[in-house]
């Protein structure tokens, strides 16, 4: 069978016009199909979906709404416009023009980069493989949808990279981008994070939050590059990813929302009155932020790492928001950071601020974290309660970098292993909890109808209706 491209991959690279980049993605194609059907969400395939399609960079282009059954979804291609004249914006070769090519003496670097992105894409729709059986509204199982066709198609963008510039190296990368499978105990995903299954929707919203943010960052990051395709490239996968993290926070919203109502009807704040009257009570809600957030920290790599500072050095990947930065050579500048010391407790260590680059990428996205932590407590406030919800200290339960395995409070001090053991069940998710959250989760799909631990959403997707009916079930 014969492919029209122009009209099954919309796209804006003229893929029409590469003949070879043309055949090797006909190749591909049909392979990403057969793992859409196999790992990708489970028992819909049949069903319309109200999803958006990009078909375009442009304002009109990128978000056109429909009802598509999945497997049909146009993947497409597409790079944000060029800035013309555009230069490398920091490291050694600061103020040069971008490359349009990868140069050969960073191409594993670039493959590397291109392809641990790449990899978590397609993972996080296997980790989300059987959501859908238990949505909490038919608004809430199109949101899951739209997540996974977009990952879809992010793995898409890194795979054109892939084809269109590492030649066979990069094809062979394409083919084990669907070759490794989340939690698959001989190939899994390349990183942890992404090998743990996400079995609720608590965790999805979680999710969405805390994982999906770290893409922004890694993004951003990528989209300073001065291998301009890959920029153009992660600027345009940055406009979908804000959906993705407009399901979480709207999500983890509404969770608090409801578990307040419940409180109110009960006149209580008891965990188990809430809990019997099927809610989510907040200590419960607090402990699956401590443990998203703080898996999602580890993504960013070690404080100090020599890695690091040769791609930031090397032009391969900036800060997010490098403009933001006044100094784009960091040869002077230190950065101070906390460290375990021999007395048990935190010391400070200075380092070459090239090399600490994960950690001011990581604090940036603490302080965007944090955002949603106001607007919830805001609303916890309005309804009269002082409780608040936090983010643990960035040192709590890592296990990477210098606070990998070094058990610290929620606060970050430093305690003893026979303690931490001890409190560790106040501080996340125990047996009990995810019985529990698992429990909460039975399909709602009658239109417009919501779980009874979540609270319906303030509007609906595209100025339609909440009642209306997102997936044809
Ligand atoms: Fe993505
Ligand atoms: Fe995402």
């Amino acid at each position: 069978m014969s492919i029209n491209y122009s009209e099954r991959i919309p796209n804006n690279v003229n893929l029409a016009g590469d003949r070879t980049l043309q055949r090797a993605l006909e190749h591909w194609q049909p392979r990403f199909l057969d793992w859409w059907q196999e790992m990708g969400p489970s028992d819909f395939a049949g069903h319309d979906v109200y999803l958006r399609t990009a078909v375009g960079v442009d304002v009109e282009g990128w978000a056109s709404y429909g009802a598509v059954k999945m497997p049909d979804y146009r993947w497409g291609i597409f790079l944000a416009d060029a800035i013309p004249d555009r230069r490398i914006g920091f490291g050694d070769m600061m103020g040069e023009p971008v490359w349009q090519q990868v140069p050969g003496e960073f191409r594993s670097q670039f493959r590397r980069l291109i392809v641990t992105q790449g990899d978590t894409e397609p993972a996080s729709v296997e980790q989300q493989r059987l959501l859908g059986l238990t949505c909490p509204s038919l608004y809430d199982l199109r949101n899951l949808f739209q997540v996974n066709v977009e990952e879809g198609r992010h793995l898409w963008a890194m795979v054109y990279l892939l084809h269109a510039y590492f030649g066979r190296d990069g094809r062979e990368e394409a083919e084990e981008l669907l070759a490794r499978h989340s939690g698959d105990e001989d190939k899994p995903r390349i990183l942890g994070t992404f090998n743990e299954p996400i079995e609720d929707w608590l965790s999805f919203f979680c999710f969405t939050y805390f994982t999906d943010r770290d893409g922004k960052y890694q993004l951003k990051s990528l989209a300073e590059s001065s291998f301009d395709p890959l920029a153009r490239t992660c600027r345009f996968m940055l406009t979908e990813e804000a959906h993705h993290m407009f399901v979480g926070e709207t999500g983890l919203s509404r969770v608090v929302r409801r578990t307040l109502e419940l409180m109110k009807e009960l006149g209580t704040d008891d965990p188990a009155a809430i809990r019997r009257a099927g809610g989510i009570d907040f200590p419960l809600l607090q402990r699956y932020l401590n443990f998203w957030f703080t898996s999602s920290l580890d993504l960013f790599g070690s404080e100090v790492s020599s890695n690091a500072a040769t791609t930031f050095a090397n032009g391969i990947k900036g800060r997010p928001d490098e403009a933001l930065y006044e100094d784009h050579l960091c040869t002077e500048s230190t950065l101070e950071l906390a460290v375990p010391d021999d007395k048990g407790g935190v010391g400070t260590e200075t380092v070459p601020m090239r090399n600490a680059m994960n950690e001011v990428a990581r604090e940036s996205y603490v302080k965007d974290c944090e955002m949603g932590l106001k607007r919830w407590n805001m609303i916890i406030k309005r309804a009269g309660h002082d409780l608040q919800l936090s983010l643990p200290s960035t040192r709590f339960g890592r296990n990477i970098g210098t606070w990998a395995g070094i058990p610290t409070d929620l606060q970050g001090n430093r305690m003893s292993a026979e303690d931490h053991a001890h409190k560790r069940p106040q501080w996340l998710p125990n047996e009990e909890d995810r019985a529990f959250v698992k429990s909460l989760m039975v399909r709602v799909t009658e239109p417009g109808k919501m779980a009874g631990w979540l609270a319906p959403p303030d509007r609906g997707i595209n100025n339609m209706p909440v009642s209306y009916e997102y997936v044809r079930v």
